[in-house]
């Protein structure tokens, strides 16, 4: 898989680097062809000199390098090293560096290939774990994604400080496998095929200013959109309310209440070779929503009941509809889970359902990564790992590319 890939690794100042040359190490007996440029403060952990002997060439560090050999023969050693690689790997990524590719900053040989880049920059972040956590470090994350970076989250257990926590660079067979996934993923088998993706939560209005709503984020069904662009796919993402940023290449209909999303996928729908419906519609909405803002009640009671009644639902219809296109569902569930999955599958005619529950740590709502398992119904279970919704959504996609 990784023969003859490229691979740009860009090394910064966090104590994992150390653990960088056995990485190199371990692309190259793949095959893969290795450049390495690096931050000053890394220097302070790998010697330059280490990795230009494991990696087998020189290693570019700072804005304007000094040697004139090679690739550096060319001013614009930046454009070049863009332009050559498949795929970048900054590992480890400090919380520094994470910081500046947020806001754009191009001071260092780091910074500037991740701004240049055309093909996939993978992120590994390491460190401390009141680091990662910190709002700042958070948002930054959120940026990066949201900007097409691929953050691969970092592993738990020991760190170097003698503390336990997140914040350790994952395995190294781990991120060697993020790495060819992704660029497995580079090929383009969703080349001419239609897709509708539906992603985020529904609003139901009670009144102009409440709702009845639901904790999804959308980043799932936006990660499925993203990675079938990067496929190939012309997708067409129906959203609901959502704060992130629209997949390049992807159409956006937003909506707001289920029958705006019930509405918007039919429309849609026709003609679509794959329809994939990660958005989570409310089962319920309110019969009557008043015009005006209800005011508190002043009766003794201290009640307010709101009478709904049950909303169409999307994925049973796409089901009945369904003629020789691909549909796949999300089923979340809290117990008795693959049955249920099972049957949700079997009762609306998908060809795939992803199943998911929430109540496990780092899977489901609002979370960057997600615990699945893929049923399909000739009645293959895949169970995957913890892996973030990037991953999961190609992996959704490998599944999807087998039944065309
Ligand atoms: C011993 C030591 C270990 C460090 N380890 C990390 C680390 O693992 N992750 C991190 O984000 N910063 C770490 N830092 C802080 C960075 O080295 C520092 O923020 C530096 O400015 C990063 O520069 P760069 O992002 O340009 O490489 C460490 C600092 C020291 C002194």
């Amino acid at each position: 898989m990784l023969t003859g890939k490229r691979i740009l690794i860009g090394i910064t100042g966090g104590i994992a680097a150390y653990k960088i040359p056995q990485l190199i190490r371990d692309f190259k007996k793949t095959g893969s062809d290795i450049r390495v440029v690096m931050t000053d403060s890394a220097k302070e952990f790998v010697t330059p000199l280490t990795l230009s002997t494991v990696s087998g060439d020189e290693v570019i560090i700072g804005t304007f390098p000094e040697q004139s050999s090679g690739i550096l023969n060319a001013g614009t050693w930046h454009i070049t090293l863009a332009q050559w690689a498949d795929a970048m790997l900054i590992a480890p990524a400090t919380a520094n560096t994470i910081a500046k590719i947020a806001h754009g900053y191009a001071d260092n040989a780091v910074t500037i290939l991740a701004l240049a880049m055309r093909c996939p920059v993978i992120i590994s972040p390491s460190m401390d774990t009141d680091m990662w956590l910190r709002s700042t470090t958070q948002q930054n994350i959120n940026t990066l994604r949201e900007a097409g970076y691929i953050v691969l989250p970092p592993a738990e257990g020991e760190l170097a400080s003698g503390l336990t926590g997140t914040g350790r660079l994952p395995d190294l067979p781990r991120i060697q496998k993020a790495v060819e996934d992704i660029l497995g993923s580079n090929r383009k088998d969703f080349l001419g095929k239609k897709i509708l993706v539906s992603a985020g939560p529904t609003y139901e209005p009670i009144d102009p200013v409440r709702y009845i709503g639901n904790r999804s984020s959308g980043k799932m069904g936006f990660a499925i959109a993203n990675a079938a662009t990067q496929r190939g796919a012309d997708v067409t993402l129906v959203a609901g309310h959502v704060h992130l940023q629209t997949p390049r290449n992807v159409k956006r209909v937003n909506v707001e209440t289920a029958l705006q999303m019930y509405t918007a996928m039919m429309k849609h729908h026709k003609g679509m070779d794959v329809t994939i419906m990660a958005a989570a519609v409310a089962d319920f909405t309110p019969i009557t929503a008043s015009n005006k803002k209800i005011k508190k009640n002043k009766s003794k009671s201290n009640r307010f009941i709101i009478e709904t009644r049950e909303t169409k639902d999307i994925l049973q219809h796409l089901g009945s509809i369904k003629d020789r296109d691909i549909l796949v569902g999300f089923a979340v569930e809290t117990d008795n889970e693959i049955n249920n999955a099972k049957s949700k599958l079997k009762d609306k005619n998908l060809d795939l359902i992803v199943l998911n529950n929430p109540l496990s740590e780092g899977a489901g709502f609002d979370t960057d990564t997600n615990i699945v398992t893929i049923i399909s119904n000739g009645g293959k279970i895949q169970k995957l790992k913890k892996m973030s919704k990037h991953e999961v959504a190609h992996a959704i996609l490998n599944r999807v590319s087998k039944l065309f």
